[in-house]
């Protein structure tokens, strides 16, 4: 009895030390794992992840030097920022909440381009989209986004380029608080490179829902609002509101008549453009009334960009848009001027552009003899400068009218209407993560920041514009009335005897 018994007196002095020493050492292994586990997330900043393959570009390097400033970084924003959550998007959510009543009288109906959404989403109106077609789609996706009972989570896949997918990201959450109501669950793959990847021919058989900014008439991608309406860093382009104001009081500076009656392109040509390339042929000012201008970035961001604002490239009668790699953001900057928009027959549309009519608020430009072309638009518009000025005006009302209320009008039909498809209940994947305001407010770095503090949405005082149900062939209508104004100009053109 004195062996067990003598352990027994014996077993609490070393026993606490090896209890203790235990504990430390796994609490020690268990902080070590995780700061590990903290420093590999991949974060909507970037953090760990890698560009997307289809489209390399050069990967981000971050403020936080160490692994252990990271680590602490990542745990801070993307586990912690969201247990508090913001009460506004926090409503509860098991009985959807009644609105104030509206008449429906006073609900007005959405512009007629909110109709695309239909043709959008038309592949999918039969036979509906299951989870596979979600996860087929994964193949040609930077990032999914699942919003289940408001709250919205993202799974990440792929880096974007710049400060896209914080942004883009950034709208979706306005939108949950700009409709905290409203927004259905929902489970979208996300694309957030220039050129649209699924080909009506070569996915005819199975139509891949991806969500990217825009999209072509042979392609399947849905368009959708891009990051450049919350704002674009790197270019010192603030949100959309904002720079719309600048750019129409910019546009009140000079009268129609004392702009110069030329035509003026201001961009980035090493795009990988040949329209861009072709342009830069046009820059003469005598021969074809053109001005071209090269945008050196390097030293437009030493300069903080004071040479390119855009308020202040409204002087002149004429501003031609000319697509980059695929589609530009560009686009509602220059048709905001007042001045006479000279598009260039785009071969890709956002969700916006498809509502611009041919002579009605922009003026087309063919590619084929790019520079007579220009040419021809110049000198009509100054042999019929009333008519001139007011397709310039109305391209100026149109971009007016698409305030941000309209672009979160738009965002919550489109996903709305998508959800409607889904055939299944979305549920978010074990390996997303919850993101909400303050979260991506903590992510950003302190340029990125300012940028969306300047963008935070505020709940919505009305319901939002009644989506139309509109027959197809009305589109397709839309859309031949497009090409038809586009050829009689090219007819007029080339038949040269016009001008009066
Ligand atoms: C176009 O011409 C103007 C004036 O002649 C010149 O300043 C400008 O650099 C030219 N643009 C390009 C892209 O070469």
């Amino acid at each position: 009895m004195g062996v067990p018994s003598r352990t027994f007196r014996r077993s609490p002095s070393y026993l606490l030390p090896c209890v203790l020493g235990l504990s430390f050492f796994s609490i020690t292994v268990l902080y070590l794992y995780k700061v590990d586990d903290f420093a590999n997330t991949k974060t909507v900043a970037g953090h760990n992840l890698e560009p997307t393959p289809w489209h390399l570009f050069p990967t981000k390097s971050f403020a936080e030097k160490t692994r252990h400033s990271r680590a602490y970084k990542i745990l801070h924003c993307s586990y912690l920022a969201c247990r508090y959550r913001d009460p506004t998007t926090t409503t509860t959510r098991t009985t959807p909440k009644r609105r104030r009543p509206h008449s429906p009288h006073t609900i007005p109906k959405c512009p007629e381009f909110f109709s695309f959404i239909h043709k959008d989403l038309e592949p999918w109106a039969r036979n509906r989209i299951s989870i596979n077609h979600v996860m087929e789609a994964k193949r040609h996706a930077a990032f999914r986004v699942v919003i289940v009972g408001g709250r919205l989570f993202v799974d990440l896949y792929y880096a974007c380029v710049q400060s896209r997918q914080m942004f883009t990201i950034w709208g979706l959450v306005q939108l949950l608080r700009r409709y905290p109501d409203s927004v259905p669950d929902v489970d979208m793959m996300f694309d957030c490179m220039d050129k649209p990847s699924i080909s009506r021919t070569e996915h005819e058989a199975m139509p891949l829902p991806l969500f990217r900014y825009c999209t072509t008439q042979d392609h399947f991608d849905i368009p959708f609002p891009d990051w450049s309406f919350w704002g674009w860093p790197e270019t010192n382009l603030r949100p959309w509101n904002e720079e719309f104001q600048d750019i129409k009081h910019g546009s009140e500076a000079e009268s129609w008549s004392r702009k110069i009656p030329r035509a003026y392109w201001k961009g980035n040509p090493d795009v990988d453009s040949p329209i861009r390339t072709e342009l830069l042929k046009c820059n003469h000012s005598r021969k074809w009334g053109a001005q071209i201008m090269r945008q050196d970035w390097l030293q437009e961001t030493k300069g903080r960009f004071e040479q390119s604002k855009l308020s202040k490239q409204c002087n002149y009668r004429y501003k031609i848009y000319a697509e980059g790699f695929a589609w530009s953001v560009s686009l509602k900057y220059i048709i905001s001027c007042g001045s006479l928009a000279l598009i260039i027959s785009p071969q890709y549309e956002d969700f916006f552009s498809r509502g611009l009519l041919p002579k009605k608020n922009y003026w087309p430009v063919s590619p084929i003899d790019l520079c007579p072309s220009i040419k021809f638009a110049v000198d009509w518009g100054n042999a019929h400068p009333s008519e001139a000025k007011a397709i310039g005006k109305a391209g100026q009302d149109f971009m007016e009218s698409l305030s941000m209320d309209r672009v979160y009008e738009y965002m919550l039909h489109l996903i709305t209407e998508y959800s409607k498809l889904l055939d299944f209940k979305p549920v978010a994947p074990s390996s997303a993560q919850e993101v909400c305001t303050d979260s991506l407010l903590c992510l950003a770095d302190l340029e990125q920041r300012a940028f969306l503090e300047r963008s935070i949405a505020a709940p919505s005082p009305a319901p939002p514009c009644t989506l139309q149900v509109v027959k197809s062939n009305v589109i397709d209508s839309l859309i031949e009335q497009k090409k038809r104004i586009t050829r009689e100009v090219k007819e007029m053109e080339m038949q040269g005897n016009n001008i009066t």
